[in-house]
C-alpha cells in the first residue's frame, strides 16, 4: 500500500512516523493541521490502539480533532490540558533558525497558540519545505471579517516601510465565499517572495487593528524533522545544535495507508 503513495507523501509520512517516536507515556500532545500532520495522528492512534501508549491530544482544528477522535486518541482542550509537553505540527516554509511560516492550511490561530503553550514544538516536513529565506509561501494572516478590506489596505500600506519583496494580498477563498477559520474569521494571503526582517515584520503586522494573528513563527519550533521520499530522516535540533539522520522502513498497514482524507 505504501508503495503507491507519491514520493512526497512518503516524505511526509517518514518525518511523521520518526517524531510520532519523540511522544511518551502520558505526554499532553499538540496535534497539529495538515496533510503532514494527518499523518502524525494516525501514527499516534496506531501506537494508541497497538502499543497501549497512553496520550491526551490538543488538536489545532476541527478537523484534527474529528481524525483524533476517529483514530483513538483521547482529545482535551486546551483549556483542560493547560500546558503541553510537546506539539508536532507541518508547516510552510522553514528556515534556518527554524522560524516558520504556518496557515497553509488555515489553522495557524490555534497552531500558535497550541505550540506556544508547550514545552517544545516539533515541525515535521518534506525537504521541499526548506528555504533560505522565508517569503516565497504566502505568508498567511487571520484577520476579523468586520472591516476586513480596511484592514487589508492598512496591511499593504505597512508593507510599504517593510524589508519585503512583494506587497499584494488577496483574501482565501473557499470556492465563491470567503473562506472562514475555526474561529469564525478570515485569511489574507501576503504575497512577499522574500521577507527580509521576519521577526519585526511578525510583530509589526500584529499592531494592525483587525489583525487577530500572522503565520510567521519565531522562536517557537524547537526541532525539525525532515523527511525525504527514500525512507531518510533528517532530525535538527536547535536548542542543542545537534543534525541526526535516521531510515524509516515503510510497513504496509490498512489502517494507516487507507482513508487519509487530507
Ligand atoms: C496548517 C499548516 C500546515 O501545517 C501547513 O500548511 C503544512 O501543511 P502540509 O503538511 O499539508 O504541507 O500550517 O495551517
Amino acid at each position: 500500500m505504501s508503495g503507491e503513495l507519491s514520493p512526497i507523501d512518503k516524505a511526509k509520512f517518514v518525518a511523521a512516523k520518526r517524531a510520532a517516536e519523540m511522544v511518551e507515556d502520558g505526554m499532553r500532545v499538540g496535534l497539529g493541521t495538515g496533510s503532514t500532520a494527518a499523518w502524525l495522528v494516525r501514527c499516534l492512534g496506531e501506537m494508541v490502539r497497538e502499543d497501549g501508549l497512553k496520550i491526551t491530544g490538543v488538536p489545532t482544528s476541527a478537523r484534527t480533532a474529528a481524525l483524533a477522535r476517529e483514530v483513538g486518541i483521547e482529545v482535551i482542550t486546551l483549556d483542560e490540558a493547560k500546558w503541553l509537553d510537546l506539539t508536532i505540527d507541518g508547516a510552510d516554509e522553514f528556515d534556518s533558525d527554524l522560524n516558520l511560516i504556518k496557515g497553509g492550511g488555515g489553522a495557524l490561530l490555534h497552531e500558535k497558540i497550541v505550540a506556544t503553550a508547550s514545552d517544545q514544538m516539533v515541525v515535521i516536513a518534506d525537504k521541499a519545505k526548506e528555504v533560505a529565506t522565508l517569503g516565497a509561501f504566502p505568508l498567511p494572516i487571520e484577520v476579523i471579517p468586520f472591516g476586513w478590506q480596511t484592514t487589508q489596505a492598512l496591511v499593504e500600506e505597512t508593507l510599504i516601510s517593510m524589508d519585503v519583496m512583494g506587497r499584494t494580498s488577496t483574501l482565501r477563498m473557499n470556492g465563491a465565499s470567503p473562506y472562514v477559520t475555526d474561529e469564525g474569521n478570515h485569511i489574507l494571503d501576503l504575497h512577499l517572495t522574500r521577507i527580509g526582517n521576519p521577526r519585526q515584520l511578525a510583530l509589526v503586522i500584529n499592531q494592525i487593528p483587525g489583525v487577530v494573528e500572522n503565520g510567521l513563527f519565531i522562536d517557537i519550533c524547537d526541532t525539525v524533522v525532515i523527511g525525504y521520499g527514500d525512507g531518510k530522516v533528517e532530525v535538527r535540533d536547535i536548542n542543542e545544535g545537534t543534525v541526526e539522520t535516521d531510515r524509516i522502513d515503510f510497513v504496509d498497514d490498512e489502517n494507516l495507508f487507507t482513508d487519509l482524507s487530507e
